[in-house]
């Protein structure tokens, strides 16, 4: 909190979606609309094809948004056929989301991958988002922000309760660190988002499905403000 304001991070993950001309698309429209404000921080992470031209969009326009990428190497540059190492993908984002659950499920991500990822992020001053489904997800040393985001919600149209999510937060911080960051995702909307903006330990949301949308995207944003 910075004079009784709460900082908070609004962060678009686009998965498996868009093309580049759509990704530009959604940069147009939800660009020129933002807000420049100290408090709420906006973060667009399409796939890695879209990321760099999401980038020149962004500059060329001067918008407040910050560009991230969905996962990167738990690898320096190398001998790592398929991979993109953060040494160079920071030449492009400045923000990364790791450890999503749908990379645990689907490609074996471990915790040590995913710790490994946190420290390529970090020496390459990567902010990193490491994404826990619930309190029995390790936390590895160097992550800048945290979501919590249960299995059961992520694209099911089944939110968690704001005040669970709340508790959850609450006991994050309390085992690891009061002064880090606790978002909430899974299953977030234009319709239950201000619920969880306003809870006292949550910092912010991760959005899949409801951020393809630039005008629901931007609807969220907005709730930001007044959260
Ligand atoms: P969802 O995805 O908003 O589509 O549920 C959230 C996430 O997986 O980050």
């Amino acid at each position: 909190m910075v004079g009784g304001v709460k900082n908070l991070w609004i962060i678009a993950n686009f998965k498996s979606n868009k093309t580049i001309q759509e990704a530009l698309e959604w940069v147009d429209i939800v660009g020129p609309r933002l807000e420049r404000r100290s408090n709420v921080k906006v973060v667009v992470c399409p796939l890695i094809l879209d990321v760099e031209e999401v980038k020149k969009a962004v500059l060329v326009g001067n918008y407040p948004l910050v560009v991230g990428s969905q996962d990167l190497s738990p690898f320096d540059t190398g001998s790592f056929t398929g991979e993109e190492p953060a040494r160079l993908l920071k030449e492009v984002i400045d923000f990364t989301i790791l450890g999503h659950s749908e990379r645990r499920q689907n490609f074996g991500e471990t915790d040590q991958m995913i710790a490994n990822k946190v420290k390529e992020a970090k020496e390459n001053s990567i902010t990193a988002l490491v994404c826990v489904q619930g309190m029995d997800t390790p936390i590895p040393p160097g992550a800048d922000l945290i979501a919590y985001e249960p299995i059961f919600a992520i694209g099911t149209g089944q939110a968690d309760t704001p005040q669970n999510a709340n508790q959850v937060a609450d006991k994050i911080k309390s085992q690891y660190d009061q002064t880090l960051p606790v978002l909430y995702g899974g299953s977030v909307t234009a319709h239950n988002a201000k619920a969880f903006l306003v809870q006292a330990n949550l910092s912010g949301l991760l959005i899949g499905k409801a951020s393809l949308d630039p005008d629901e995207f931007l609807n969220i944003v907005r709730l930001s403000h007044a959260a």
